[in-house]
């Protein structure tokens, strides 16, 4: 049945020869929807949460603060959850480990809220989240006097001991937004103010999260300074739709010829519309409707049409604010008069895949002339003839797999598609309700 992946998970794209047309409201945002089951948690008084995404890496989360004795009830429009926080500091230790699965973002912000509490937190995912690098906010909370342990002292599953944090002044090595975040949220529980310095802009989610709670911040360029917190009130939140889902159409809907989409309530925080901006030097023709905020966060309606497209080097001011949508920027370079350069982009090496090597293959698979640079890759124009793609388990990889078939003159199959459950649950039924066509 087309819109059902097989049983061992390949899925056929093939060419949307009509266009893409329609209105869609995408998943809500997967980081926030992190960040707002996380403050909840450790919330004073009940918080409604309106639009909750419920895929895989947000239900881990959710399941990890259950696990911390948090009550968690429907309730609310649009999917919504009432959250009945603990306190900032009355999460109680689970009697085991907490799995979280895939999300890295679970895995790296909750010892930032662990540190806090009374007791022994431990938390372990699949084989790609054991091979992901947490050291990178090991080392920080170390410094701000955490007790945590990680595998090799660099790998999960991770061990925190609650108990002292201390003021702490912490220049990044890398810009993450995950480490940014696991520092702040310790900052809450710190002896004195916090401070985190970014390389390079990466998304502000959490900052604008607890501030909307009533913790103390302060931005002054690139330094975010926390102060200790004694109590924190969200209310209620609502969730915009994930920019990092829109992404998937804005880019299919400017490639396939003879495409309009509308999307609706789309986040566009500018920490994370980079690919907007790449797009528009490339000649995309999107419009930006609507314009409003909710909980904090600018959101807005996207109109796009396909358009024809020129390469152009995307720098790493660029990159950092479009990671999660760079192996998307091959695509559009690969429908480009000319060549695209994609600077960097060595971040990618270490997501939820090696998402270079993933893209490098896939792309060649599918007929298009990409190679892998220092920090990035480049890529020339020419389309996509068809092929496979594997997804290797990454969910942006098999939907990046889903566009570029769309866009073929031939299909892609997707082998492993399944995994897309992890931030987009609905994709293939959103992509046939716009006329895609799935096999
Ligand atoms: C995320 C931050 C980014 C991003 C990830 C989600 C977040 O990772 O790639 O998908 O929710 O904070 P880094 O912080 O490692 O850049």
């Amino acid at each position: 049945m087309a819109g059902t992946p097989e049983k061992d998970g390949i899925v056929k794209f093939m060419p949307a020869t009509g266009g893409l047309r329609g209105s869609l409201a995408v998943p809500a945002d997967k980081s926030i929807s992190h960040r707002a089951a996380m403050i909840a948690a450790i919330c004073g008084s009940p918080v409604k949460i309106r639009d909750f995404l419920r895929a895989a890496d947000t239900m881990s989360t959710l399941r990890a603060i259950q696990a911390c004795g948090v009550r968690v009830e429907e309730g609310g429009a649009g999917s919504g959850l009432v959250v009945h926080g603990a306190g900032l500091r009355g999460l109680k230790p689970p009697a085991g480990v907490i799995d979280i699965g895939n999300s890295g973002t679970s895995i790296r912000l909750l010892p930032g809220i662990f540190s806090g509490q009374v007791g022994t937190f431990t938390l372990d995912g699949d084989e790609s989240i054991r091979r992901r690098p947490m050291d990178r906010i090991v080392m920080p909370l170390l410094e701000m006097g955490v007790a945590i342990e990680a595998r090799e002292g660099r790998f999960a599953p991770l061990t925190v001991e609650g108990g002292c944090v201390h003021g702490y002044h912490y220049e990044m090595p890398v810009a993450s937004a995950q480490v940014k975040s696991a520092v702040l949220l310790a900052g809450l529980y710190a002896d004195g103010p916090v401070e985190v310095v970014e390389p390079a802009v990466c998304r502000d989610h959490t900052e604008i999260m607890l501030a909307h709670s009533g913790a103390r911040i302060e931005k002054e360029g690139t330094l975010t300074r926390i102060f200790p917190a004694t109590d924190l009130e969200l209310g209620e939140v609502d969730i915009p739709g994930d920019f990092s889902s829109a992404a998937f159409f804005l880019v299919a809907a400017t490639v396939i010829p003879g495409s309009e989409v509308t999307l609706t309530g789309v986040g566009v925080n500018p920490t994370r519309t980079g690919l907007l901006d790449i797009m528009l030097q490339m000649g995309a023709d999107i419009k930006i409707e609507n314009q409003r905020f909710a909980g904090g966060e600018p959101v807005a309606d996207l109109v796009v049409r396909s358009a024809a497209l020129k390469g152009i080097e995307v720098d790493a001011d660029i990159s950092g604010r479009a990671i999660d949508e760079l192996p998307l920027v091959a695509l559009l370079g690969a429908f480009a008069q000319g060549g695209t350069v994609v600077r960097g982009a060595a971040e990618l090496k270490v997501k939820e895949s090696d998402r270079i090597d993933g893209l490098v293959a896939s792309m060649t698979a599918g007929g298009v002339d990409i190679e892998v640079r220092d920090d990035g890759f480049s890529v020339q124009g020419g389309g996509v003839t068809g092929g496979r793609f594997e997804s290797r388990g990454d969910h942006r990889m098999a939907m990046l797999g889903a566009i570029a078939g769309a866009a073929s003159r031939d299909g892609v199959e997707v082998a492993g598609f399944d995994c897309v459950e992890v931030s987009f649950p609905n994709f293939l039924e959103v992509m046939e309700s716009l006329g895609g066509s799935v096999q």
